[in-house]
């Protein structure tokens, strides 16, 4: 062998090698995009099949991994994806509510800056700013929103209202007690349908609206409104008075098992979110804003990250780009009970619902929630959860307000 010869063999022979190691090296590059969230049934289930079913349209290559943990508000949920975050273990994406809540993950750095995807996306202009100024910290975007939810809706079966000869929306808190004690009086066990923690923490928060307004409301979670306030023992009185009307298995059901046994015409009213909506809208039941609250929506968004060291963030793009997508939101919120975040949707594409909420969303006075992660941090919805729960058994309404004022000192900012 010549030794040109034998050099070319040599070096044909390196390069071989070379290429070899970096196959061998390189991994295959994901494709599946794993979404969590805790949205397992119902319209919940509905909602995010149909976001689904876009997002295989304009992601081709790309696959939808299911990691939904079962549970409403994320309650078990939040505690799965903490473990993983802890673990450096992430999913491709998760759900944050758009507030204070989102701003927790992007604090711990746990969620990358969209801010040039919206502007690829085009997403700057699409939702309105004060949402905007809701997923938004140090000038930097962190997250897509899905929709807006209203917390503050009652909902009721007519037919065991009718049974009580209830045939009118109460007006204000007191006609409100005055209805469940004449449901209570014609044999219904349960008038007012409760579930276990965050349920309550809404009830609650929705009895704070009607006896503070709205403005005092939003200054509990900003630190301008006292806790230890006469208004808010007022309200802790109202809220017990109302907790009387509920089934003493409170604190044992989720929120789609209280919605039951309004659907079963075992209970005449519930409060609850307008995922509900996707059940409840349906003949036979009612809904109107909880008595007093005036003309307060009180708002809650989902939204979507990208985790750092998400695995497939080329995935997870596409994902969040349907989620922000003028279609996207039509196949999500159509079955959510929600309504778009984008302001560009064309009512008449949506059921009467959520065209309502809609024109509402623009002219009603906007209150955060607790509970669903607007108005406060997640430690602090842990501690007000733990105080609310404490008080469904307990009935102590000086241990529930000493509880919420120390948690608002250790938490507003
Ligand atoms: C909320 C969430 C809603 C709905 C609800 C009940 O926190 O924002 O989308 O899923 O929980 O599970």
């Amino acid at each position: 062998m010549g030794h040109i010869r034998r050099v070319t063999l040599a070096l044909l022979s390196v390069a071989a090698l070379v290429t070899a190691s970096a196959c061998a090296g390189a991994a295959p590059k994901p494709t599946n995009v794993e979404v969590f969230t805790w949205w397992t049934t119902g319209g919940e289930k509905a909602g995010l099949d149909s976001l689904v079913s876009r997002f295989d349209a304009d992601c081709a290559g790309q696959t939808f991994q299911n990691g939904t943990v079962a549970g409403g508000a994320g309650s078990d949920a939040k505690q799965v994806l903490q473990a993983r975050l802890q673990q450096a273990d992430p999913p491709d994406t998760f759900q944050a509510h758009a507030g204070a809540e989102l701003f927790d993950y992007i604090d711990a750095a746990q969620v990358e800056d969209l801010s040039a995807d919206y502007d690829q996306w085009g997403l700057r202009k699409a939702f309105p700013q004060g949402l905007i100024d809701a997923l938004t910290v140090g000038g930097r975007i962190y997250s897509v929103p899905a929709n807006i939810h209203r917390a503050n809706v009652v909902w009721s079966n007519r037919t065991v209202l009718a049974g009580a000869g209830i045939t009118d929306d109460p007006k204000d808190l007191s006609e409100f007690l005055d209805d469940l004690a004449r449901l209570r009086a014609n044999g219904i066990r349960t008038p007012l349908a409760a579930g276990k923690d965050w349920t309550q923490l809404m009830l609650f928060e929705s009895v704070l609206i009607t006896d503070l307004g709205a403005e005092k409301f939003t200054g509990l979670w900003t630190g301008d409104t006292d806790w230890t306030g006469a208004n808010v023992r007022t309200a802790i009185d109202d809220y017990r008075l109302l907790l009387g009307y509920t089934n003493v298995d409170r604190d044992r059901l989720d929120w789609s098992d209280a919605e039951k046994l309004i659907i079963d015409g075992k209970a005449g009213y519930q409060l609850m979110g307008d995922w509900a909506a996707a059940d409840l809208s349906a003949e036979g039941f009612g809904h109107f804003t909880f008595p007093g609250n005036g003309r307060t929506f009180q708002w809650l968004a989902d939204s979507f990250v990208l985790p750092t060291g998400a695995k497939n963030p080329g995935g997870t793009r596409c994902w969040l780009r349907t989620v922000g997508s003028a279609d996207g939101q039509k196949a999500f919120n159509t079955r959510k009970g929600s309504i778009p975040a984008r302001t560009d949707a064309a009512p008449a594409d949506y059921p009467a619902y959520q065209r309502a909420a809609m024109a509402e969303w623009k002219s009603a006075r906007q209150v955060p929630s607790c509970a669903h992660g607007s108005a406060c941090s997640q430690g602090w919805q842990e501690v007000a959860n733990s105080a609310i729960v404490a008080f469904s058994t307990n009935q102590d309404p000086e241990a529930l307000q000493r509880a919420l004022a120390a948690a608002a000192q250790r938490f507003a900012k």
